[in-house]
């Protein structure tokens, strides 16, 4: 464990001379999962000012503890977001937060009451903490739906921060992030214990995707129980933002960096976070990845995937009482399909001078090789 002094004991040293020796800890809330462990692995490669890195989580992975090296202590902590007391214990002496615990669900598989439970009270735990033990630095990780797409499918291509949008909430996680953005933007300039200001900013990733992505592996495994067949039918000239978790763990260091050198231009503002990967539709960009396979495609239309997705928010809404039953189409992710929507990461650029970490080519070699460990359709039908 670090022998660093409480805050409040002795004023941390300025920021410029923090380049001589490693003395900050950083901690990430959701720090085991899918974005928390390319965050840690881009601070070991790229913070060479952190002495310890912590990651808060429900489900935690002891075995992250093993990326310690000799400058960096990498922690784990179990605990729950929603538990103040908890969350205070992990925030003790940490200098930068990164709160990325989230529950991210658009199927309905959770409740409301839970969905706002761990991203609203959890987001005012995190900031309640902060001010009680004089941590000055919280950066957010908030996403592109609280701007949108909205349900009614406006298109919003390559817009930024400023670009105006009707936002339009129908179901609780984009809602739920978005309050808890605006929590933590308000939440820059607030005092924190030693009389010091706690600087906080936001940053909202298009669709994240990489190695051990989730959904990138539900895309897949729906594939292969239909026998080897992709179902399409999003139309062809849907632009979709997707950003490489590396760069989107990039960003946050950036804008960590950003809040401690510049708090008056970052402090308070939300960022969206993209970086080079070529704008297509969900579908297309997942299937360059699935290639190998060799999945039959099949395309059906839209207005009888439209159906489906109907039928399954019927079903889904009979079967309640019974079964709580989310499959991945319903007419949200439908919606969100079938709507344009990508963003310039210029402001981010601007206020914290971000460009991606890693090429598109990068990127695409990366998740690629994750990819290829899936077992494969004729390992699936043999076991
Ligand atoms: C936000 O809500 C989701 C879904 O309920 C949950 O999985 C996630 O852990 C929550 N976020 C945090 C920070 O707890
Ligand atoms: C955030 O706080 C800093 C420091 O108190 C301040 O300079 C900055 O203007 C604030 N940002 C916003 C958007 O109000």
């Amino acid at each position: 464990h670090s022998e660093r002094e409480k805050p409040g004991d002795t004023p941390p040293p300025p920021v410029t001379t923090m380049s001589d020796g490693r003395s900050l800890v950083y901690l990430v809330t959701g720090g085991c999962g899918f974005l928390g462990r390319h965050l840690l692995g881009v601070t070991l490669e790229k913070e060479k000012r952190v002495c310890e890195i912590r990651l808060f989580d429900k489900v935690v992975d002891p075995r992250l503890t093993e990326q310690s090296t000799d400058g960096v202590q990498v922690t784990v902590l179990q605990g729950d977001i929603t538990d103040y007391l908890s969350v205070r214990e992990a925030v003790r002496g940490a200098d930068v937060v990164f709160h990325s615990a989230s529950l991210v669900d658009v199927w309905h598989k959770v409740s409301p009451a839970v969905i706002h439970a761990v991203n609203v009270t959890g987001t005012e735990n995190v900031i309640q903490a902060c001010v009680e033990l004089g941590v000055q630095y919280l950066v957010y990780t908030s996403s592109m739906e609280v701007v949108g797409p909205n349900v009614k499918g406006d298109p919003f291509i390559r817009g930024n921060e400023e670009t105006p949008y009707n936002i339009a909430h129908a179901m609780p996680y984009p809602r739920s992030k978005a309050e808890a953005e605006r929590i933590v933007v308000r939440a820059n300039g607030t005092e924190v214990s030693g009389g010091k200001t706690l600087h906080t900013c936001s940053l909202r990733p298009t669709g994240i995707y990489g190695e051990e992505h989730q959904l990138m592996k539900d895309f897949y495994d729906k594939s292969v129980q239909a026998g080897g067949r992709l179902i399409l039918g999003v139309p062809k000239n849907t632009e979709h933002g997707r950003v490489y978790a590396g760069n989107v763990a990039w960003m946050h260091l950036l804008a960590a960096r950003g809040l401690m050198e510049e708090p008056q231009t970052v402090g308070g503002q939300a960022y969206f976070c993209y970086d080079d990967s070529p704008y297509k539709s969900y579908e297309d960009f997942n299937l360059q990845f699935l290639s190998a396979f060799g999945f039959s495609q099949v395309h059906i239309p839209l207005v009888a995937l439209w159906f489906l997705a109907v039928l399954n928010d019927v079903l889904r809404w009979v079967l309640r009482p019974v079964w709580q039953w989310a499959p991945l189409l319903n007419r949200y992710t439908l919606a969100v399909a079938c709507t344009s929507f990508t963003v310039s990461s210029d402001k981010a650029r601007r206020h914290f001078r971000y460009t991606p970490l890693f090429s598109w080519e990068e990127c695409r070699a990366r998740t690629q090789a994750w990819v290829d460990t899936f077992p494969g359709l004729g390992a699936k039908k043999d076991s």
